[in-house]
């Protein structure tokens, strides 16, 4: 069972825009309804009673004229008078008698107010229609010589200015709203420019046209926004630049040292110094390409299948089989050298260890993902985050064959990252690692 207030929530609307115009309108539509009710409940009551009074009179009025001027020559020119000037049609039947209980057409506050006037103003029994007929009332009035019967247009007792009144508060409701709509949109605006902004920029890409704008409040979190992305940029600048100093510094002491061992000339002891050295020199070179890649680089739009089609092809890997399989639209804005750098890497592991390799890119919605397949060992469950450690190596492959830095994963992950995806690693159903890469389209 859901909360009542849970499942209100549900059909309120979720984007700002929405939000706030039913923050405006519903107390603008409360307002009206209030106020309307209010002021109609008297203006209606006021006029229909002063209406209906007249009415009242007017018949009271052919009434006495009729009991002061007898004769049917009088009567007629009293009932054409009144049908001519005052809208009354009058008939008589004499000799006739209203039955005490005739069936009446009831409505509401017009028969309650027309049935005080006439007993205030005529004092005779009489009877009502006013439900019989859309525009007319009927009003039957007994007199002691038989029954007068009074047909009135309903206009006489109504006033119909309310459904002009409610015609005007919706209308100009409608063009209220329709004005809230147009500011509020302006005011939401610059909050969609700054999610936008912050979503690119976590994606890697950069924003350039993005300058703070809008209220207060949403101009704050810009500029909030654009000095943090600042200091992200020069915190990764500054990472780079280091470890390429570094790198950069450590290649010439492995120079000399190389140099040095090969003056030593053919010795065991100098044969473990020399492999390490060969190693040292491998991570500096993984260090300054990555370091390179980094810095450098610009977003361009690249269609994934290609590059991926490029890193297949370009690089031999031993005796391993590998396919590709990338179907759908995979064109997404990358660092296309980063991002073959990644997939060099997982493939180059996947190769090292296995001897299938299947490469599979789709497209699902926002997301493309990339998955490398292979058959070989396979990484236990509980190392599957170590291996991204920069360094870290599984001891089974701490032989020389493989001979890599534990630096690939690392890197392949970092590249990843950068581009607002992700790199994890799961197991395959060809039996070893799968290399799950998601990146946002
Ligand atoms: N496809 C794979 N199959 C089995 N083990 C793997 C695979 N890929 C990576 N590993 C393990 O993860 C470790 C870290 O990989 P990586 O960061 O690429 O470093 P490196 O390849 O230089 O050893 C590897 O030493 C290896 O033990
Ligand atoms: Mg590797």
């Amino acid at each position: 069972m859901l909360h009542p207030l849970k499942a209100l929530k549900r059909f309120l609307p979720h984007s700002l825009l929405g939000r706030s115009l039913l923050i405006i309108v519903t107390p603008l539509i409360l307002l009206q309804i209030v106020s309307a009710w209010i002021f109609y409940d008297r203006h209606w009551d006021t006029i229909t009673r002063r209406l209906t009074s007249a009415v009242a009179g007017e018949i009271a009025s052919v009434i006495d004229a009729r009991r002061n001027f007898p004769g049917p020559e009088n009567q007629r020119w009293l009932f054409y008078s009144a049908g001519a000037n005052l809208g009354l049609r009058i008939a008589f039947r004499g000799d006739d008698i209203l039955p005490n209980q005739l069936a009446e057409g009831r409505d509401g506050t017009l028969e309650e107010q027309l049935a005080n006037a006439l007993r205030e103003r005529v004092r005779r029994p009489f009877h009502l229609d006013t439900l019989s007929a859309a525009r007319e009332v009927r009003i039957q009035v007994q007199l002691p010589d038989g029954v007068l019967d009074v047909v009135v247009d309903r206009e006489r007792l109504f006033s119909s200015t309310t459904y002009i009144f409610v015609m005007w508060m919706v209308g100009t409701s409608m063009v209220l709203f329709a004005v809230a709509m147009i500011f509020m949109r302006n005011q939401i605006r610059p909050i969609r420019r700054l999610a936008a902004a912050v979503d690119s920029f976590g994606k890697g890409r950069d924003a350039p046209d993005f300058k703070p704008e809008g209220a207060t409040e949403i101009r704050q979190a810009a500029n909030a926004f654009t000095r943090m992305r600042e200091r992200i940029q020069n915190a990764i600048t500054q990472r780079t630049e280091m470890l390429a100093g570094v790198s950069h510094d450590l290649r010439t002491p492995l120079t000399r040292m190389k140099l040095q061992l090969a003056l030593l000339g053919d010795r065991p002891e100098t044969e473990e110094l020399k492999y390490d050295v060969v190693e040292m020199e491998k991570m500096v070179e993984e260090y300054l390409a990555f370091a390179r890649g980094e810095s450098a680089e610009k977003m361009v739009e690249s269609d994934i299948a290609a590059l991926l089609a490029e890193v297949v092809n370009g690089a031999r890997y031993e005796d391993a089989v590998i396919t590709l399989d990338a179907s759908g639209a995979l064109t997404v804005p990358l660092r296309p050298n980063a991002f073959k750098r990644c997939i060099v890497n997982l493939v180059g592991n996947a190769a090292a260890y296995a001897n299938r390799i299947a490469i599979d890119a789709t497209r699902n919605g926002e997301v493309v993902s990339i998955v490398v397949d292979d058959d070989g060992p396979g990484i236990p469950e509980d190392q599957r985050e170590a291996v991204f450690k920069p360094f870290f190596r599984l001891d089974s492959s701490r032989n020389r064959e493989t001979g890599g830095t534990g630096l690939g994963l690392a890197i392949a992950r970092d590249v990843v990252r950068a581009h607002g995806g992700d790199l994890t690693i799961e197991d395959s159903p060809m039996g070893g690692v799968r290399a799950r890469l998601r990146l946002p389209a």
